[in-house]
């Protein structure tokens, strides 16, 4: 083609018909360009996004991308969100980036949130000249990625900082000191990190701090600082896996602060779960599953009017279970939704299930304990239950029939008891059944026929001498 030709083609192509030329000026605004460098940076460094979140950042209007969010009156970026987990119409999605965090996002110098959690494969290091370069940061999420290096130094500059959230990345080295001067830190959460000890005591000085999460970290506190029990703002405190050792620490006695969440599992603790644990009335989740404590469940659990979630398994806990059961709670009907008391030494026969004030609970299990007797037809009563488990126990007698009743089961697992008669009929209303094991008792009797129930393997029946009809051999009598 004639050169001079297909230069009037070009400009008969890019001459805007009116009315588009108003768009064409608002698409050809410019955000400031050291935001622009930093993202296109930023962008540069992921090889693979299966969001598909950054093709569309493209044209030098960064304000305008996905995930960039600018303030109003100044037209810098305050905002750069791409977390991994997607809420899109109700439904959820994992997306991924791979590829390095670019050090160049420090040129969004006024950046108040940086959420870049859950991409799982962004790796690099937190940039450290982040405290000196972003001075208005208020939330750091980077949670769940691959980034390795140590938490920077000059963090303790960030002194509007409210949430830190890097758990889940592979991060070493100590918590610096400095960390103690973010006087507005809301929610600090480590987690999942090779960071190791010791603790800086400049942390105390958090008084703002409310929710603290250091597990599965190297920190290996073998007995928690007191200052942590002397922090003004503390209600939730996650320390499993932190090798902590000796007797339960009697330094939450006097919390300034009433605790909402304690998680002490994967520890060395010993002894007994104390007395005064009864007094915390606004307690809603309890973790000390995974230690050695030996001893019954107090008494004074009664008062935890609040507890939702109990997990006590793995222990060498003893007595009876029925405190749980008779935990008052604030609502008709009680908290308490989760309850794992399994692998310990309970014993006795359960008697207030179900027949004490909480009954809401979704998810129970009991097994490997020696609990005896008579399981009650009171557990009828629990008709939110999607989860029992009862295995690996000493129970004794007919299958409770009023289970039939619990028409949200989802898993029951009651094998290696001592369980007789037949397979309650009832049993087939069970229609949300997904998860069953009978196997290793003494039922006898034909399978009731039909759905659910037939419709196992026959794994779920065998064990049982004189069971018999699908999915098992046919009855000879
Ligand atoms: C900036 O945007 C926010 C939210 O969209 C709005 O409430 C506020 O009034 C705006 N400020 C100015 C100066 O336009
Ligand atoms: C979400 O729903 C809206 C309206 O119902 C629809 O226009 C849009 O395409 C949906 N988005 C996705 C990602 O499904
Ligand atoms: C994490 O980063 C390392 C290099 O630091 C790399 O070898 C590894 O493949 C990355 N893992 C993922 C899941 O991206
Ligand atoms: C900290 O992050 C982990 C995930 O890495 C999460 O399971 C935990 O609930 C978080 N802790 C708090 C207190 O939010
Ligand atoms: C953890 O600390 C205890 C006591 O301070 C020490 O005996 C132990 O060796 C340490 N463990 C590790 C893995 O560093
Ligand atoms: C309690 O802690 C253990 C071990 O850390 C963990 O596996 C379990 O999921 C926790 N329980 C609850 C209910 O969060
Ligand atoms: C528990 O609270 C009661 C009164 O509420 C108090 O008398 C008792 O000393 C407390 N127990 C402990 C061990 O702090
Ligand atoms: C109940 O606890 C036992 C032992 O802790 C565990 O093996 C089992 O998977 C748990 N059952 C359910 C349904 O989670
Ligand atoms: C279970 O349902 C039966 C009727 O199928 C009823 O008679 C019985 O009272 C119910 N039991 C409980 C504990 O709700």
């Amino acid at each position: 083609m004639d050169s001079k030709l297909w230069w009037i083609l070009v400009i008969l192509i890019l001459i805007p018909k009116q009315g588009e030329s108003k768009r064409m000026i608002l698409e050809q605004e410019e955000c400031n360009p050291e935001d622009l460098k930093g993202l296109t940076s930023f962008k540069a460094g992921i090889h693979l996004d299966s969001s598909n979140r950054l093709e569309a950042w493209v044209g030098s209007n960064c304000c305008k991308w996905v995930g960039v969010y600018c303030s109003n009156t100044t037209g810098r970026v305050a905002e750069l969100r791409l977390p991994g987990f997607l809420e899109t119409n109700e439904t959820f999605s994992q997306t991924s980036m791979v590829g390095w965090l670019s050090p160049s996002i420090t040129l969004l110098t006024s950046l108040e949130v940086l959420d870049l959690g859950w991409l799982i494969s962004l790796s690099g290091t937190i940039p450290s000249s982040i405290g000196f370069d972003l001075p208005s940061l208020r939330i750091l999420k980077l949670s769940l990625n691959n980034l390795t290096g140590p938490i920077p130094e000059s963090i303790g500059k960030l002194s509007r900082l409210e949430e830190i959230f890097l758990d889940g990345n592979s991060l070493s080295g100590q918590i610096p000191s400095s960390i103690g001067r973010l006087s507005q830190l809301i929610f600090l959460n480590i987690s999942n990190n090779l960071i190791e000890g010791p603790l800086p005591s400049e942390m105390s000085s958090l008084h703002n701090l409310q929710s603290l999460d250091l597990s599965f970290t190297r920190l290996n506190i073998s007995s928690i600082p007191k200052w942590l029990g002397e922090m003004p703002s503390l209600r939730r405190v996650f320390l499993a896996g932190v090798g902590i050792q000796g007797n339960f620490p009697e330094l939450f006695q006097t919390t300034p602060s009433p605790l909402l969440e304690l998680d002490l599992s994967f520890n060395n603790l010993i002894g007994i779960i104390p007395e005064w644990l009864g007094n915390f009335t606004r307690l809603y989740k309890l973790n000390l599953s995974r230690n050695s404590f030996e001893s019954k469940i107090p008494s004074t659990f009664t008062s935890l009017n609040d507890l939702g979630v109990l997990d006590l398994h793995s222990n060498m806990l003893t007595g009876l279970i029925d405190v749980v059961f008779l935990i008052e709670g604030s609502f008709p009907g009680g908290t308490l939704t989760y309850v794992d008391l399994s692998d310990n030494l309970f014993s006795g026969e359960i008697l207030e299930i179900g027949t004490g004030p909480q009954t809401t609970t979704v998810f129970l299990n009991l097994s490997n304990n020696y609990l005896q007797g008579h399981f009650p037809d009171s557990i009828g009563r629990l008709v939110s239950l999607r989860s029992l488990d009862l295995s690996y126990n000493k129970l004794v007698f007919g299958l409770p029939e009023y289970l039939a009743n619990v028409s949200s089961l989802e898993k029951l697992k009651l094998q290696r008891n001592r369980f007789t008669g037949e397979i309650p009929n009832g049993y087939l209303k069970l229609k949300a059944l997904r998860e069953l094991d009978l196997s290793d008792n003494g039922l006898v009797g034909k399978i009731p026929d039909g759905a659910p129930l037939s419709d196992f393997p026959r794994s779920s029946f065998s064990g049982n001498i004189g069971l018999c009809e699908k999915p098992l051999s046919p009855c000879k009598f």
